[in-house]
């Protein structure tokens, strides 16, 4: 699962019901992947997600291998298709966390293995099936739930748009002029959004978009990669910083929302980060089991290298 839209909307309620499931039933799950190994390449640091991957193995019986990435990005030693190619000998799954989309691709492209996107400048997958499974868990539902992204238009708004879309949740993204998500990954998810009754919408006005909203959900001023602009995005983001008038603009039940890592005072106030409606602890442990269930799918099924050979 390199990109959102690689799972299909019934693959992706299938991984949220799973997911429900190993959260209330982990001991069912022991042995579900007993024997497999999942790798782990991350060019980026990581508390969330490397912790996450690693638990999920080890609690569902298999174990994980970390490649400390951080000072030598993929491709530098060798070639981006044989590490695929050697590490696909020896794992049955790769998790990666790269600066460019490209290198999670390639990596799909050559290694005979199912990868994961861990994020990457382009997306963030398996964050936005946490975050889904957070409003599904907080609101009994998903259809109609409209979900307000407030700051950077990029991996996070992305992926939270098009699985969102594909989920009949509507979308409304303000960023900053010039900071708005990819046009093609909005044209991507107003496609997804015709069947399932979701709308999509793009704007620079904060206070449009949170007005009414389930969710208010913002990330970094200055992702993983970009700390070269953090002076200027620190100006320019100023005004979309989630504050207690912002989120007063939403619907009384609504919940804030944040991927994390969150610095406070700049995308989010104090206040907000730390009310009753923060549900950001229950979206990184909604990680966990959002992606128990995407390994299940992935390495357990004949994708698996065991199932191949
Ligand atoms: N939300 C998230 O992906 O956190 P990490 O960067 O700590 O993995
Ligand atoms: N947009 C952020 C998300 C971190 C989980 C980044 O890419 O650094």
């Amino acid at each position: 699962m390199v990109f959102d839209t690689d799972l299909s909307r019934s693959e992706t309620v299938a991984v949220l019901r799973l997911a429900e499931k190993m959260r209330r039933f982990p001991a069912r799950y022991r042995k579900a992947l007993e024997g497999r190994v999942l790798a782990l390449v991350f060019e980026k640091p990581s508390l969330r997600t490397r912790v996450t991957f690693e638990v999920a193995m080890k609690t569902l019986g298999g174990d994980s291998i970390f490649l400390d990435c951080r000072g030598e990005p993929l491709g530098q030693r060798e070639p981006i298709a044989d590490v695929a190619r050697n590490l696909e000998r020896w794992v049955d799954g790769i998790a990666a966390r790269t600066f460019r989309h490209s290198t999670v691709e390639e990596l799909a492209r050559w290694a005979d293995v199912p990868v994961i996107n861990a994020l990457s400048d382009r997306a963030h997958p398996c964050q936005a099936l946490a975050d889904v499974l957070t409003l599904q868990s907080v609101f009994g539902r998903l259809k109609g739930l409209k979900l307000a992204f407030v700051g950077d238009g990029n991996n996070v708004a992305h992926s939270l748009l098009l699985t969102g879309a594909k989920l009949g949740l509507h979308v409304a993204v303000a960023t900053p002029p010039s900071y708005e998500p990819d046009p093609e990954i909005v044209a991507l998810a107003t496609d997804l959004a015709r069947p399932s009754g979701a709308t999509v919408r793009v704007l620079n006005d904060p206070e449009e978009a949170v007005a009414g909203a389930h969710a208010v959900y913002t990330d970094v001023w200055t992702s993983m990669g970009s700390e070269h602009e953090a002076q200027v995005r620190r100006k320019r983001f100023r005004p979309y910083q989630v504050t207690e008038k912002l989120f007063g603009k939403a619907r009384p039940d609504a919940v804030f929302m944040h991927c994390l890592p969150a610095h406070r005072g700049e995308e989010v106030a104090d206040a907000v980060i730390e009310s009753p409606r923060s549900v950001v602890f229950d979206q990184a442990e909604n990680r966990l089991h959002a992606q128990k269930a995407l390994l299940w799918m992935l390495l357990a099924q004949d994708r698996g290298k065991a199932a191949k050979k």
